[in-house]
This record gives structure tokens, sequence and C-alpha cells, in this order.
């Protein structure tokens, strides 16, 4: 018996790069999967492979950005196969530039696809969930989400894209505390792969180059795996925000607080001056680390480098 025997799933932008590997390892652990995609031709595209190997799968092409249009997936998944028990979160696209040349249109696509795109298939997912759970059925339901280191660590030049990605973190653990009574899991990724959107990436698409042997640490379907296994209904892991790439796992761990002062009464503006001027815990450090970041971009590298050792150069 596979993993996800039974099991129905959708996967937004499923149509290429992670969400196709999504959607092809999903079908091929046994679940029943929604191939959404904004372009009609992809998500057949994947629909076909999956059928071409004995799997199971629906093309549902729609925007996510549209509340209509994420209503649509959970529709199709229920009316096509009775039920839906995981929805993996991963359109995407980036419009990157520096925050003066920011235009309202580069904003709101990014913003919109992301964080708006995650939003719209949680909701109608968690409106069919407790539907189901107050109809007295058991859910077993996962919800996956798709970040981004740069949401996290904060990548210059992609203010839209690094927004709306730590936007989903916050979502994403807001689901897992609210859905949590009806039996729904919630969990985020931050992968790093070779897809269209890395290849179109400066200075990335040399460095996920595929290697002529050995492993292929930046392959795309590195990732899906971990997919299976937050989407199995025997996982418990809920409320986790993991960094995958090749063949390393790594969690994040959330935001902190360093106590700098306390007092009885309210601190003038003078005093504040005179606690908090050089104090360790706001001074940029020696290697750049900005006063709220819990990791710089040098220990972020020293990450991906241990994941990928054949690389040498991540
Ligand atoms: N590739 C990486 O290294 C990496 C790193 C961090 C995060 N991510 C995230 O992983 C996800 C997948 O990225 P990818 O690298 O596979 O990119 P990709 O461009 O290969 O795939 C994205 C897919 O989303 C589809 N899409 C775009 N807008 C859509 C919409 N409105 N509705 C439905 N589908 C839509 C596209 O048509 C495309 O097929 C994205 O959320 C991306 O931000 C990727």
């Amino acid at each position: 018996m596979a993993t996800l025997d039974g099991r129905t799933a959708i996967v937004t932008g499923a149509g290429a790069g992670l969400g196709r590997e999504h959607a092809l390892l999903l079908a091929a652990q046994g679940a029943a999967v929604v191939v959404n995609d904004v372009s009609a031709d992809a998500a057949q595209g994947v629909v076909d492979d999956i059928a071409a190997t004995g799997g199971t799968a629906v093309a549902c092409p729609a925007d996510v950005t549209s509340w209509e249009g994420a209503q649509s997936l959970i529709d199709t998944a229920v009316q096509t196969y009775g039920d839906l028990h995981v929805l993996v979160n991963n359109a995407g696209i980036v419009r990157d530039g520096m925050i003066v040349n920011l235009t309202e249109d580069a904003w709101d696509s990014v913003v919109g696809v992301h964080l708006k795109g995650h939003a719209a298939t949680i909701h109608w997912a968690a409106v069919h969930w407790r539907g189901q759970q107050k109809a007295g059925n058991t859910v077993t339901a996962s919800i996956i989400s798709t970040t981004s280191g740069a949401g996290i660590l904060n990548n210059p030049g992609q203010a839209n894209y690094s927004s709306a990605k730590a936007g989903i973190v916050a979502l994403t653990l807001v689901a897992a505390k609210e859905l949590g009574r009806y039996g729904v899991r919630a969990n985020a990724i931050a992968p790093l792969a070779r897809t269209q959107m890395t290849a179109a990436t400066p200075g990335l698409g040399d460095m996920f180059a595929a290697p002529e042997s050995g492993f292929d640490a930046w392959h795309p379907g590195n990732v899906s795996p971990l997919v299976g296994y937050l989407a199995s209904a025997d996982c418990a892991v809920t409320g986790a925000v993991f960094h995958v790439v090749g063949a390393q796992v790594a969690a994040f761990n959330g935001w902190t607080t360093t106590p700098l002062l306390e007092g009885d009464d309210r601190w003038s503006i003078d005093d504040l001056a005179a606690k908090l001027d050089g104090h360790p815990a706001l001074t940029i450090g020696d290697d750049g680390r900005l006063p709220a970041e819990g990791m710089s971009s040098h220990d972020f590298q020293q990450l991906m480098a241990a994941a990928v050792p054949s690389s040498g150069q991540a």
C-alpha cells in the first residue's frame, strides 16, 4: 500500500518546476491529484504524465489570485474524488527590483499570486474541512505552504516577493493554530531547486546546473518527498517551517526577543537614547547581520554549502 492511497491532493502551480514534481510524487504515492496551473496546457501536460504512469489526476486550470479560482480547486477535488485531504500551495511568480524602482503592478501581482493565492485556497479548504468535521467525519488534512529563504532572511531586490513569503509563514502558523481543532495541520517549506524561476535569477542559473555525475542536489524532485511526508495521514507535524534543498532538511526557528529595558514608568527619549545607543543587541554585526536577523546571509550560505557539498559554490 502506498503512503497516500485514498487521499486527494491539490497542488497549485503544478504545471512546472517544484509543483510538477510534487504532483508526480503525490500521484506515485497513491493520491488523486488536482493539478492546478494558470496555464491550462501546462496543467494538462502534467495530468497526462501522471496518467501515463498509471496515476490519477485531473487538471484544474485557474488563477489562484482569484477567490473564485481558488474555490474551483476545492470544488473540483470534492466533485471528482469525493473529498480533499491535502492542499499544497506552490504557485508563484517573481518581479524583482529594488524598492526605489518598485511599481504598483509589481507589488500587487507578486503579493497577489503568493500571499492572496495561499489565503484564498486555505480559506476554501478550511470551509470544506470545517463542514466535514461538523458533519461528524474524521478529518486528517494537511496544508503545505511554500515560503522562501527570501521571506525569512530578507532578500534585497525582492521586496515584494520577500514580503509575500514572510506573510505566508504568518498565514501558515495562524492556520495551524486555528484549524487544528478541525483536524487540519499546516506547515511551510522554503525550498531551493533548479526551475524556470531560479534559471531566470541572475547568478543562480549556473550555480544550480546539474552535475555530470553523482547526486543532482538542485533537482526540484529532491524537495517533494518532504511534501509527501507532510501530506500523509499519519504525520503529526504542524506549525513547522522547513528549509529543504538537496538531501538537507532543516527547521527554521521563530522570532525571539532579547530583553533590553525594564522600568516602572514611561521612558523618556533621552533615557532611551542613553540606554539603547550602541546596545549590542541593536548593532549591525561584523558579518553584516542586521539587529533583528537571526541568521546572516553568510550563515545561510554555509547552510547551503553543507547541503550541497559537491557544488562548492552554494
Ligand atoms: N525554485 C526555488 O529555488 C524556490 C526557492 C524558494 C521558493 N520557491 C517557491 O516555490 C514555488 C514554485 O516555484 P518554482 O521555482 O517551481 O517556479 P516555476 O516558475 O517553475 O513554477 C511556478 C508555477 O506557478 C504557476 N503560476 C504562476 N502564477 C499562477 C497563478 N496565479 N495561478 C496558478 N498558477 C500560477 C506558473 O504557471 C508555474 O507553472 C514558488 O512559490 C516559489 O516562490 C522556489
